[in-house]
């Protein structure tokens, strides 16, 4: 039937299919195989296919309304577009990818409505432009995706939280330099990679109001010379807003360098985590334990249990920072508006949410079936741990700080020379370097790891009430009304046992 349309539409004989091209008219030869696969991009871009639909029924709806599309065609292209959905969707589920062999999923679309709706399909892209279709369609993938994200992060965060809550009575040594230097409580730590994870949710619900403009209506770079409402369109489709010029809408790939970035900085946060785990699970530290489901083994080594869970979360900060970085090096210098040099921006952003998703939620599974030592975390203190709470004892009655310091190192130096550790130090040792450090029995309360942390009350400090309270920050933060703001992602439980 579509025949008679030939000296307008483009079908090329390729060897295996017709390949339907929206463009070519004025060509005369096809273009070369090998430029046909690097400029294809089904197989990246067949993932907005639900968007590339639900944005060409709005724009369908908005060429009705405004009277270049009859209610007929308006008709057929919307039961089309329902049909190709549908098609769509089953070939995606039983194959796993589509055969078309079409260059882009709009091209996709198009040539299989025109299946469906006949000559009513050859109606839809009027004044509109792939340009503003592919923003659009990845700016509405992107609303909602993100959400997703939002939920894994808050399902790790409510993990680390749970076992903070359950688990703070166990103390633990806090390096500095990875060398031991002062008690704190487990939960204090498990909480200082919450805080980090917190800000990532709060800048990624910062991006919304950036991601949600329609670029619906710009056309090729121009804007739309038909009276197609594009405010109307862009709450039909969801968006908050229009994006307000039409070269910065088609041209602009700034929301997505801003996703790359903030997954680059999430990724560093899951690696720093995913680092000290692996310090902890360590036989030389073994203050956690992985469960099996996160743990793999040794081909050749029976012993081994090893943390190649959190070591590709570690991994991946790495790859996720390339990602943001490539996309900066494609933007840079790009000249105004739409050049094709922005079409790898989708195969980044897809690789790089998906990457994040797995590390969130290997990180979350890790940390909600590991095991933590309380005795090894208790053993792996020593005294010296605590030489800064005996400067404080000397500040308390009246020592200059800096002069405390100096006492105490003094006092270090005598007990390594004697071959005991400051606990055990005579305390005749310790007058004789300052009366100020007190009676035997005085200086013997300093040496309790519990006594020492709780002296840490200040806020954000790692006394128990501390600690307590930013939990109870937290959850509220969890609790707020945060969740309806359109970036949904119901808070679910997730009990640790
Ligand atoms: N596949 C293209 C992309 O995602 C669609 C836009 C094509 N526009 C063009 N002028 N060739 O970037």
């Amino acid at each position: 039937m579509y025949l008679k349309y030939l000296p307008t539409l483009q079908y090329y004989k390729s060897k295996d299919k017709e390949r339907y091209q929206l463009w070519g008219g004025c060509f005369e030869e096809e273009p070369a195989a090998v430029l046909r696969r690097l400029n294809d991009s089904l197989a990246v871009d067949s993932r907005l296919f639900r968007q590339d639909i639900r944005g060409s029924q709005c724009w369908a709806r908005e060429l009705n309304r405004s009277g270049h599309l009859n209610d007929q065609d308006h008709k057929a292209i919307q039961h089309g577009l329902n049909n190709v959905e549908k098609e769509i969707e089953e070939e995606l589920t039983s194959k796993g990818r589509l055969s078309d062999p079409e260059e882009d999923i709009h091209s996709v679309v198009e040539r299989r409505l025109y299946a469906h709706a006949g000559d009513s399909a050859l109606r839809l892209h009027t004044a509109r432009s792939r340009n503003d279709q592919s923003a659009t369609d990845t700016r509405l993938w992107m609303l909602r995706a993100l959400p997703t994200l939002r939920t894994a992060l808050k399902n790790l965060i409510l993990v680390l939280v749970s076992r903070a809550e359950k688990e703070i009575d166990i103390i633990a040594p806090g390096y500095t330099h990875l060398q031991r230097a002062q008690p704190i409580r487990w939960s204090h730590f498990l909480l200082s990679h919450v805080w980090c994870l917190r800000d990532d949710v709060t800048r990624l619900e910062e991006q919304k109001g950036r991601l949600s403009r329609s670029p619906l209506g710009s056309g090729a770079l121009a804007g739309c010379a038909l009276p197609i409402d594009r405010e109307r369109l862009a709450q039909d489709l969801g968006f908050e807003d229009v994006t307000p010029n039409s070269m910065f809408g088609v041209g602009s790939r700034d929301h997505i360098v801003e996703f790359l970035n903030w997954s680059s900085l999430c990724g560093l946060h899951l690696s720093r985590l995913a680092e000290d785990l692996i310090i902890y699970s360590s036989q030389e530290f073994g203050i956690v334990r992985l469960s099996d489901q996160f743990s793999t083994g040794s081909s050749l080594m029976p012993q081994k249990r090893n943390p190649d869970g959190l070591e590709l979360v570690r991994g991946a900060a790495g790859l996720l920072l390339g990602e943001s970085f490539a996309f900066s090096c494609v933007l840079k210098g790009l000249p105004s508006t739409y050049n094709k040099d922005l079409q790898s921006d989708k195969e980044l952003l897809f690789r790089s949410y998906d990457k994040l998703l797995d590390c969130l939620k290997v990180t979350t599974g890790t940390i909600r079936t590991m095991e933590v030592n309380a005795d090894k975390a208790l053993r792996a203190l020593e005294p010296g741990m605590l030489a800064t709470d005996l400067a404080h004892v000397l500040v308390r009655r009246g020592v200059p700080f800096r002069r405390a310091h100096h006492l105490v190192g003094t006092a270090l130096r005598r007990a390594n020379a004697l071959g005991v550790d400051l606990q055990n130090l005579p305390h005749q040792e310790y007058t004789a370097i300052c009366p100020e450090f007190g009676t035997d029995e005085e200086l013997q309360k300093v040496f309790s790891w519990s006594a020492s942390v709780e002296q840490y009350t200040s806020a954000g400090g790692t006394a128990k009430i501390s600690v307590q309270r930013q939990i109870q920050q937290l959850h509220q933060w969890l609790d707020s009304k945060q969740d309806d703001d359109g970036f949904r992602g119901r808070r679910r439980r997730l009990p640790l046992d």
